[in-house]
């Protein structure tokens, strides 16, 4: 009788359990689908509001966007945004917008001063490879993408092996600078390998990605911005901070950059080294989340205001991760926390849609110089665009 009693309660438990989980996927379904709708109308009404395509949103001010020239690092992302809206919605006015915006930054495919091309082509031309149902404007866009590519492969130095940054804010003489921020170029690198069949880009973006994995994570997982190579050797002469806070503590969207990369990788060789850095690296960005599951700018700062942006690069990560991942334990661990992530930058705290031109608030650009810090970021929007279409697919049919 007793056993009868604990089987049956064991039965009832376990439909409890999973009529709740039902429930908070249908209830997490209903915020998503909200916040889409709220972000299609508000990335039409940005449209109108910048107007012109080659002024291209950078930073949220009093509700609207600034802009920069083609020539800066977040020239792509707003017709990238663009983009995950036609892809979401299929309707035309967003591939009309994706266009108008994708475009003006052709004229960046032969720009050697930045290592920055993967952002401003992968989101723009290489985004209407994969949405656009033109075929001439698909056609013309692979060329575009590959040529950028091969701009980008001339920052590789070989003697190290990784790609060089643009800049450095404390240059040490001899050395050439990396920083973690050029893990977002594998996936251009990869793209123009697979099309064009150049071995060396896929080469370079396997040496790029094994190396940072070597000189840019601690072994306590955290991670440093920069890393300075001897010009002349290649051997590791300095590591430390640009953007985060101090030489040994770990600014969150660098961390974020790694994670999103090595998901990258992992798509692109299917080598479970890859897979293992990108769990690892998101283990340690969860482990250092603020009590709301959004990253704080820096994970050992006193400060810990938030940076929206590098929660929406590893909730879009994680979206992907998952779906490498087979049914069980792990992929439910790393699917609940994309989930939680995402959840959060769609509450109020965070989501600003519908009330003015951006979509989400707090974001850090450069704490310590002072730039665009707890303001919104076109960054930010994209990775979260990203995250929505990427939850989408895999939970609204
Ligand atoms: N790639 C520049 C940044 O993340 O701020």
């Amino acid at each position: 009788m007793k056993k009868t009693f604990a089987a049956l309660s064991l039965v009832f438990a376990s439909i409890g359990f999973l009529v709740c989980q039902g429930c908070a996927r249908r209830e997490m379904n209903a915020t998503v689908e909200k916040t889409i709708a709220t972000s299609l109308a508000t990335l039409r009404r940005s449209a109108a509001s910048v107007d012109d395509s080659l002024c291209f949103p950078s930073h949220g001010k009093e509700g609207k966007w600034k802009v920069k020239s083609s020539a800066n690092w977040v020239s792509g992302f707003y017709g990238g945004c663009q983009w995950y809206a036609y892809a979401i919605s299929g309707d035309s006015v967003y591939d009309s917008l994706a266009r108008r915006w994708t475009m003006g930054i052709e004229k960046e495919k032969y720009n050697r001063n930045t290592h920055d091309l993967g952002f401003r082509f992968m989101c723009t031309f290489g985004n209407g490879i994969r949405f656009s149902k033109d075929d001439a404007f698909r056609s013309y866009c692979g060329p575009v993408r590959d040529t950028a590519s091969v701009t980008l492969s001339h920052r590789f130095l070989p003697q190290a092996g990784v790609l060089s940054s643009d800049w450095d804010n404390e240059p040490v003489e001899g050395t050439v600078p990396c920083v973690i921020d050029i893990m977002m170029n594998l996936e251009i690198l990869f793209e123009t390998a697979l099309s064009t069949g150049d071995r060396r880009l896929y080469d370079i973006a396997v040496s790029h990605a094994n190396t940072t994995w070597k000189d840019f994570v601690r072994p306590d997982g955290g991670t440093y911005h920069i890393v300075r190579y001897d010009a002349v050797t290649g051997e590791v002469r300095d590591k430390g901070q640009l953007q985060g806070d101090t030489k040994e503590s770990t600014w969150s969207r660098g961390h974020a950059w790694l994670v999103y990369g090595m998901v990258v990788a992992y798509r692109y060789t299917k080598d479970p080294a890859y897979l293992e850095y990108a769990k690892k690296s998101a283990d340690y960005f969860i482990a250092h989340l603020n009590e709301d599951n959004v990253a704080p700018w820096d994970f050992q700062s006193g400060d810990r205001q938030p940076d929206a942006s590098a929660s929406a690069v590893v909730a879009s990560a994680l979206y992907e991760m998952i779906s490498y991942l087979p049914e069980g334990k792990e992929r439910k661990h790393y699917s609940e926390w994309a989930d939680k992530m995402l959840l959060a930058l769609c509450g109020p705290e965070y989501f600003i849609g519908g009330e003015t031109d951006c979509l989400l608030d707090h974001s850090v650009q450069y704490y310590h110089l002072g730039y665009n810090v707890g303001k919104p970021s076109i960054y930010a929007d994209y990775y979260f665009m990203e995250a929505l279409y990427r939850y989408k697919s895999l939970y609204l049919h």
